[in-house]
Order: structure tokens, then sequence, then C-alpha cells
């Protein structure tokens, strides 16, 4: 088994990835940029190393001894660091620190359709990146998510639970989120078998999925009503737009432009059965919206009636 390293084994995939190679009994590393938020790694029973992608000579040592990588890494919204930064520059240092190393299989996290928008600053990072690795001699395996079930929570769950709105945008733009849970399983799989070198994978869920419908599952499923109002994607472009126009607003206008993602009217989703094949794994194995949300609400409700909860306002256990 090869001795993995992991880059943002903190966030909501990488600790997956974590979690999946710890229990195949893979040897992990995780380079984490701050003891503080990453202990929790270490119980599992991976080893932390200090990095960031943004400071080059923190990722020779992190390298050390290691046979495989995988990228889960991205800038976090609140982070001071600019997207450019992270997602661009640092993925290069990471690169180049490889070839130096000489350590030849990375798996990188791309966007489904990535090269679609290069008007959406992270989509066309993406896609440079996926140009970038290339042209080098990287036994590399592009992973492209189309998004994660986990976002759904914040998006859609939790404002039921909490009686506000739901923002809602894209009524055309069907997206088949998976669970961060299978997404890793591909991940770590990508590093232990062949025929995936240099090669470019979609990562659809088992359904394509609208807004409206996941507000009527997320109905269904917690017993409550949701309160719903349109996003208006034109106010949000030209917010974006003048944004745009100071240095402070950069940061805010690369995300408000996901609403040219989200009113794309493209469908978010691909054939998944080749991938599947490749892979040796089962799609049946895969964890449906349905489910995942179903055990969301049972859980969060049995806990809040253990609680004795009289209020209709709640916090995010997460
Ligand atoms: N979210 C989606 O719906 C979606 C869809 C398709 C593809 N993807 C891709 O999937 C991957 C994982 O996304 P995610 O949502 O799980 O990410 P996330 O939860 O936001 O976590 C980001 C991770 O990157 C780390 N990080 C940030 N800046 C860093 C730096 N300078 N050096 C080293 N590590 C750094 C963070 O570490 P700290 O804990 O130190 O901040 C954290 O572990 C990304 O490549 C993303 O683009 C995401």
């Amino acid at each position: 088994m090869p001795s993995l390293l992991i880059v943002g084994a903190t966030g909501t995939l990488g600790r997956q990835i974590a979690r999946y190679a710890l229990d195949q009994g893979m040897s992990v590393r995780c380079m984490v940029r701050s003891a503080k938020n990453s202990s929790f790694l270490k119980q599992w029973g991976a080893e932390l190393v200090q990095g960031d992608l943004c400071r080059p000579e923190t990722l020779a040592p992190a390298l050390e001894n290691v046979d495989a990588v995988i990228d889960a890494a991205t800038t976090r919204p609140n982070d001071s660091r600019r997207l450019r930064e992270v997602d661009w520059e640092g993925k290069v240092n990471l690169i180049q620190a490889m070839e130096r190393a000489q350590v030849a299989k990375l798996v990188f996290l791309s966007i489904l359709m990535a090269e679609k928008f290069p008007q959406v600053p992270l989509m066309e990072i993406k896609a440079c990146t996926e140009r970038f690795l290339a042209e080098t001699k990287l036994n590399y395996t592009i992973l492209k998510p189309c998004g994660f079930y986990q976002n759904l929570i914040n998006e859609y769950a939790l404002p039921i639970l909490e009686e506000q709105t739901i923002w809602i945008g894209g009524e055309t733009t069907p997206v088949a989120y998976m669970n961060t849970q299978d997404i890793a399983k591909f991940a770590v799989k990508a590093t232990q078998i062949g025929g995936t070198e240099r090669q470019t994978y979609a990562i659809a869920g088992p359904k394509a999925w609208l807004p409206r419908d996941i507000v009527r599952l997320c109905e269904r499923q917690s017993g409550r009503t949701a309160r719903t109002a349109k996003m208006p994607t034109g106010l949000l472009r030209f917010a974006r737009n003048f944004a745009l126009s100071f240095e402070w607003g950069w940061g805010f206008a690369e995300r408000m432009a996901y609403a040219d993602v989200s009113d794309s009217g493209m469908t978010f989703d691909n054939p998944m059965e080749a991938t599947y094949a490749t892979f040796g794994m089962n799609p049946e194995e895969t964890d449906t919206l349905e489910t995942y949300l179903r055990e969301y609400f049972s859980r969060l409700l049995k806990r809040l009636k253990e609680l004795e909860y009289k209020e209709p306002k709640v916090k995010s256990p997460f």
C-alpha cells in the first residue's frame, strides 16, 4: 500500500479521505496549517506535518517518503489569502515540489465543467491547473465532482429547521451532488489501482437535483415547511461587478461569480457506469441524497427531542 500525503485533510472532503484511507490500513500523513483544528486527524491515527501550499519551503519535508499525494485543499472563504495565491500559485508549488521529490502520483480535485466557466475565478484556475498537470510528467488522476451533500446542510436543511428563508437560484441547473464519504473512496482508490494514470473522471452522484426538489425533499424528511425566495441573479451579477471595482471586494466578487454557474442552464451530471467499473466500485453502495438527509434530520431531531427542545430556533451542531 502506498504511503499517502493528504493536503486539505481538515476540510469537508479531505477529512473523509483521511478517514477512508486510515480505515483501509494505509499509512497517512496530513499536511496541516494549524495544529489547533487538526488534532482529530492525529487521534484517528494520521501523522501530522506542518505545511502551507503558499510556503514552498514547507513542502519538501511533507513529501519525504511519500508515494502518493491527494490534494483536497482550496481557499477558505474567510481566509486572508486570495484564491489565486492558494488554488493556483500554491498548487503550482505543490506540483513542482512533487517533481523535485520524485513523488509521481497526484490525485487532484477539480470541478465538473470547470473549463466551461472561464469567467468564474475558481473554475478558471481549476481548468488551468488541469492543463498545467498535462504538461508535467506526473502520474496524476483528476477527479471532477459536481457538489457535496454536506454543503446542502447550510444551504437548505438548517434554514428549514431555523425557520429562515432559503434563497433559491439556478432553477435550470440540476446538480448531481454526492456524499464526500463516497467521493473519498474514488480519491483513495485512484492511488491504489492501475489504469487511472493521467486520466480525468467526472464524479457525479446518483441523481441530478434542482433546488426546488431539494427543498421538497427537506420538507418531507424534516416534517417542516420551508420559506423560500428566488435569488435575483441579475442583482448578484451587478453586486459582483461593483465589488470588483475595489480591492477589498475581490474575495466577495469571486464568490458572487457562482451566480453564472447556478443560472447557466447546464446539467452538472455525467454517466458513471464506466468510472465505477474502472475503480472496482459498486454504484449501489453510493449514498443517495434521500438517505443522507433522512439520517441527518432524524439524528438532529432526535437530539433536539433529547434536549427537550421547545423553541423553534436551533443552532448548527457542525
Ligand atoms: N465544495 C464543493 O461542492 C466542491 C465541488 C467540487 C470540487 N470541490 C473541490 O474539492 C476539494 C475539497 O473541497 P472542500 O469543500 O472539502 O474544501 P474545504 O472544506 O473548504 O477545505 C479546504 C482545505 O484546504 C486547506 N487549505 C486552505 N488553504 C491552504 C493552504 N494555503 N495550504 C494548505 N492547505 C490549505 C484547509 O486547511 P485549514 O483547515 O488550515 O483552513 C482545508 O483543509 C477542493 O479542491 C474543491 O475545489 C469542491
